[in-house]
């Protein structure tokens, strides 16, 4: 856009120089949650590079931040049009589709209300207060013995691919009625490979910018595609058989909730009819696929830090043994006895920042941000990590250190400060898992670290470097892990 296009009293949003073609993506070199944090130096809360060819417009500052998607959230609820995300569910996901505003709230809305009642729906025994604990507490036991038997027969774990198995079941069986064994197949190779799939959707991926890279031979592209292509199948295939013998008066998950919503549709005359049963029951497909890899990372985060930081594993541990004690499995209500679990989680989130970017934005009108003018259209980058790393914020951003989020006598969250950690972005777009995800960390964790003590292997050094992408993960290491003994 050009300078005399703006309206009179904006300014344009300011930014380095950039290359013909490639625009800056050299200088974002690898870490673009680095490079763009070091930019905002010069450049403020509201800068522009260019990637390949096209203005992106990235945010900093937690109140530029609040700013455009909160007070001004339909300004900025948009989705860009990339040449990725289009294969994501056919084109059709709620969460990556360009869409009309009409179509996505609605979907929105829908996915927000089923992923609720059968969260909070009442358990199958009066032991647990709802579905979503029976589930976690399940496959948190399942999960410990797969690991106590790994552990005899290979002497070492690598923690992703058992943790990823446990969450993608909790997930599963609210959307789909059902788990999978530790050793399946399908599954395995489903959730084993999303390597690509973060790799893609991580903001700034240069074949979205630069169209020739998608028609060079591009390994990490193809996968992509193959990875969306098996992952509809799967799904599909499970939607199939729900329809089969869907019962009206029998609604087992969301999926069936989903169908019973298209079916009472049908029958009524007043009903929008504009969105095709295919992207009502599609949902299922956004909900099972946010709500495996972002839990399994922060999961895996967790176990890394806790090797990296043996004191803070000591004190979690017995901090649970006061308040829990041995003699029975931690629940979600035990959450507000343990201020320092939480405190944990809390700077595992901030600290990692393992989405450093929310899903890329865009502007749904012109509008103009703090005196900027930003067009319709224009992609826009939500940069949570610099927020999470502002030393305007933080104390010593840097060193990870739990107590930030205690109160000065240690015996609750500072919720003030737990509040200003970004990541599940804001407003409009904001994550719809988030309860259901904060929920799943605590009561994994607790029961990990109450049942198991995980080690590194002498002489090898923790690299907590992560790989960039959607989400971050870190390297996969093989970790020991021992059973603690459960009567002292
Ligand atoms: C969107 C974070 C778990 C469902 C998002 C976004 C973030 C996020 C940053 C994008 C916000 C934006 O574009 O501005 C996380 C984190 C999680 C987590 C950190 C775990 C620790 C979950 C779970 C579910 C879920 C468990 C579902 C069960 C969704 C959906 C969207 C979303 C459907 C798309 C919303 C939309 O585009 O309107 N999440 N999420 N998330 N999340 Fe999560």
């Amino acid at each position: 856009y050009f300078s005399n296009d703006i309206p009179k009293g904006l300014k344009s949003v300011p930014g380095p120089k950039s290359l013909p073609i490639i625009g800056n993506v050299l200088e974002m070199g690898s870490k673009p949650y680095l490079t763009l944090t070091a930019m905002r130096q010069h450049y403020g809360n509201v800068f522009k590079i260019r990637i390949g060819m096209r203005p992106v417009v990235v945010l900093s500052g937690s109140e530029t931040i609040r700013q455009a998607l909160v007070k001004q959230g339909d300004d900025f609820s948009g989705r860009p049009n990339l040449h990725s995300f289009s294969y994501i569910n056919d084109g059709k996901s709620m969460t990556f589709s360009t869409e009309k505003a009409g179509v996505w709230r609605a979907q929105r809305k829908l996915a927000y209300s089923a992923l609720r009642s059968f969260s909070t729906l009442d358990a199958t025994t009066p032991e647990y207060s709802c579905m979503l604990e029976e589930h976690i507490v399940k496959e948190a036991d399942y999960l410990i013995k797969e690991i106590n038997t790994v552990m005899k027969t290979e002497g070492s774990f690598d923690p992703f691919r058992y943790i990823v198995v446990s969450v993608a079941n909790v997930i599963c069986g609210i959307c789909f009625g059902r788990r999978y064994d530790h050793h399946d197949k399908e599954l395995l190779s489903l959730v084993n490979l999303s390597d690509e799939f973060v790799k893609v959707t991580g903001s700034g991926y240069p074949a979205d910018f630069i169209p020739v890279l998608r028609f060079l031979p591009n390994k990490t592209l193809k996968a992509f595609v193959s990875i969306n292509e098996r992952f509809k199948n799967f799904v599909s295939k499970i939607v199939t058989e729900h329809y089969a013998t869907y019962n009206k008066d029998n609604i087992r998950d969301i999926t069936d909730s989903l169908i019973d919503h298209c079916e009472d549709r049908k029958l009524d005359e007043n009903a929008n009819v504009q969105i095709s049963d295919e992207r009502i029951v599609g949902i299922v497909n956004d909900l099972f696929g946010a709500g495996f890899d972002t839990v399994t990372t922060a999961l895996s985060w967790s176990v890394m830090y806790l090797v990296a930081y043996p004191d803070i594993q000591e004190r979690l541990y017995q901090d649970l043994k006061e308040k829990v004690g041995l003699d029975r499995a931690p629940v979600l209500s035990d959450r507000s006895n343990l201020p320092y679990l939480d405190a944990f989680i809390l700077e595992i989130f901030r600290h990692s920042s393992f989405l450093p970017f929310t899903i890329p934005h865009c502007a749904t009108k012109d509008t103009s941000l703090n005196g900027y003018f930003i067009p319709k259209d224009t992609c826009v980058f939500i940069n949570q990590w610099q927020v999470n790393h502002d030393p305007e914020l933080w104390k010593d951003p840097s060193s990870f250190n739990p107590e930030r989020f205690l109160s000065a006598d240690g015996t609750e969250v500072n919720r003030v400060n737990g509040e200003k950690v970004m990541v599940f972005g804001m407003g409009k777009r904001r994550c719809i898992g988030e309860v259901i995800a904060r929920n799943e960390v605590f009561l994994f964790l607790a029961i990990l670290i109450n049942n198991l003590h995980f080690e590194m292997f002498p002489g090898e050094p923790v690299d907590m470097t992560p790989e960039y992408g959607l989400t971050m993960k870190p390297k996969r290491y093989h970790l020991k892990a021992v059973m603690r003994a459960k009567k002292e």
